[in-house]
C-alpha cells in the first residue's frame, strides 16, 4: 500500500493461485463497473455481441432505435445459452425449446405454456444488467451496489477530452490467448521499464521519458508520454501515418496517453490511434485478450487504406508478439514457490498504483 518508490510487487501467489483469481472475480470483476470495449461494435441496425465477463455470459443488443442494452445471455425457461458470437437478428429464439425475446429483452413467445398455472411472459424476460456508455466505450456492472457510473468514472471523459475518443472508429478487434496472469498482460502494456529491453528494435525509440501519473478522480489510472508524432507505427512505416485526431492542440499533438480502467481494460492513444486491451481470466496463468484498434473517421476515406491500416497492424502485433514472450517467462518465474515480491523503477509508477488498487479491493471483505 506505499507509494511506487517504497513498496513491493503483489506477492507472487496473486499471480499463480486459483483461490486469489476466486477472491478476484468475486471482489473486482463482480463488483463495480467494468469496460467490455466499443459501443461500434454493435453495428447501426438490430445487433448483437455475446460476452463474457466474470465469468458469466452476457449479451449486448442494440434495437431498431438504436438503444444498447445488456442482459444475462440466459433463458428464462431453463437457462441455455441464447446466442453466441456477433451478428444482427430482430429477435432472439432460444435453440432449446424455442422461448422468443425481442431485443428489449421482453418474452414475446414462449410455446406450450398455456397450461402452466400463473405463467405471465412478461414475468420472464431477459435479466436486464446496468449499462452506460461514455466516449464510445460500453461499460457493464454486474453489482446493483456499485456506485453510478459517472462517479465511478470520475474525471476520466474531462482528462481525455482533448483525444475526442468517442469520435474514433473501430478497424480491426481481433482475440488472443496469453500465457500468463491477466493482471501482468495489462502490468507490461502499463509501464516503460521493459521497452528497451523487451522491444529495442520495435517500439523502443518511439517513446521518450513519460510525465508523472496525474492525480484523478475515478476508478482508473492514466499517464501521458510526450514524443515525436505517432506511437502507432514503426520508424520504416513513418510515411504512412493516418490523419491525425483533429481535436488535439499544443502538447498533446505529439504523443501517447496510456489509461487503465481498473481493473481489466487498458488502451492507448496516440496522435491517429486508439488501441485497446480488454482481459478475460481463464485461468490463473491464462488470459483472454481482446484487442481493439481505432482510427479517426478521416483515416477511413483514403484511397490508400488498408496499406496504412495494415503498418499500424504490424506495429501492433509484433510488439504484443514482443511482450508475450517475456510474459510466459515472467509467469512461469512467479509461479515458483521461490519467487519472492520485487521492488519498482521509476518508471513503473502506475504497475504499483494498481496494486494498491487491488490490494484495496480484494481485502475490502
Ligand atoms: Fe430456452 Fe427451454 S431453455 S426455451
Amino acid at each position: 500500500m506505499r507509494p511506487a518508490e517504497a513498496a513491493e510487487s503483489l506477492p507472487p501467489r496473486c499471480y499463480s493461485s486459483q483461490d486469489f483469481l476466486d477472491l478476484e472475480i468475486e471482489r473486482l470483476f463482480r463488483r463495480g463497473w467494468h469496460c467490455v470495449g466499443r459501443a461500434d461494435r454493435l453495428s447501426d441496425g438490430e445487433s448483437y455481441a455475446a460476452i463474457e465477463l466474470a465469468g458469466c455470459p452476457l449479451l449486448l443488443l442494440r434495437d431498431a432505435d438504436g438503444t444498447l442494452r445488456a442482459f444475462a445471455n440466459s433463458c428464462r425457461h431453463r437457462g441455455t445459452r441464447l446466442l453466441d458470437g456477433d451478428g444482427s437478428c430482430r429477435r432472439i429464439v432460444c435453440p432449446f425449446h424455442g422461448w422468443t425475446y425481442a431485443l428489449d429483452g421482453r418474452l414475446i413467445g414462449a410455446p406450450e405454456m398455456e397450461e402452466t398455472l400463473d405463467f405471465l411472459k412478461e414475468d420472464y424476460g431477459l435479466l436486464p444488467l446496468r449499462l452506460g456508455t461514455r466516449d464510445g466505450f460500453v461499460f457493464l456492472s454486474l453489482d446493483a451496489d456499485a456506485p453510478e457510473l459517472e462517479v465511478w468514472l470520475g474525471d476520466f471523459s474531462a482528462l481525455h477530452a482533448p483525444w475526442s475518443l468517442g469520435d474514433m472508429v473501430t478497424a480491426r478487434r481481433r482475440e488472443i490467448e496469453a500465457p500468463c496472469n491477466w493482471k501482468l498482460y495489462l502490468e507490461v502494456f502499463n509501464e516503460y521499464y521493459h521497452l528497451r529491453s523487451v522491444h529495442p528494435r520495435s517500439i523502443a525509440g518511439l517513446f521518450d521519458r513519460p510525465d508523472p501519473p496525474e492525480a484523478v478522480t475515478g476508478q482508473y489510472l492514466t499517464q501521458f508520454g510526450s514524443h515525436e508524432g505517432t506511437a502507432g507505427l514503426l520508424d520504416r512505416h513513418r510515411d504512412l501515418a493516418m490523419p491525425a485526431i483533429e481535436s488535439l492542440a499544443g502538447r498533446n499533438r505529439g504523443g501517447t496517453r496510456y489509461t487503465w480502467l481498473m481493473p481489466g481494460f487498458a488502451f492507448a492513444v496516440t496522435t491517429d490511434l486508439l488501441w485497446m486491451h480488454q482481459v478475460t481470466p481463464l485461468a490463473p496463468d491464462r488470459t483472454k485478450v481482446t484487442m481493439t484498434a481505432c482510427f479517426p473517421s478521416a483515416a477511413f476515406d483514403l484511397p490508400d487504406y488498408e496499406a496504412r491500416a495494415a503498418a499500424y497492424f504490424e506495429r501492433l502485433d509484433l510488439a504484443i508478439a514482443e511482450d508475450l514472450a517475456v510474459l510466459a517467462e515472467q509467469q512461469a518465474g512467479l509461479s515458483s514457490p521461490l519467487a519472492r515480491p520485487g521492488r519498482f523503477s521509476r518508471l513503473e509508477p502506475n504497475v504499483a498504483a494498481f496494486g494498491r488498487w487491488l490490494a484495496g479491493r480484494v481485502s475490502d471483505g
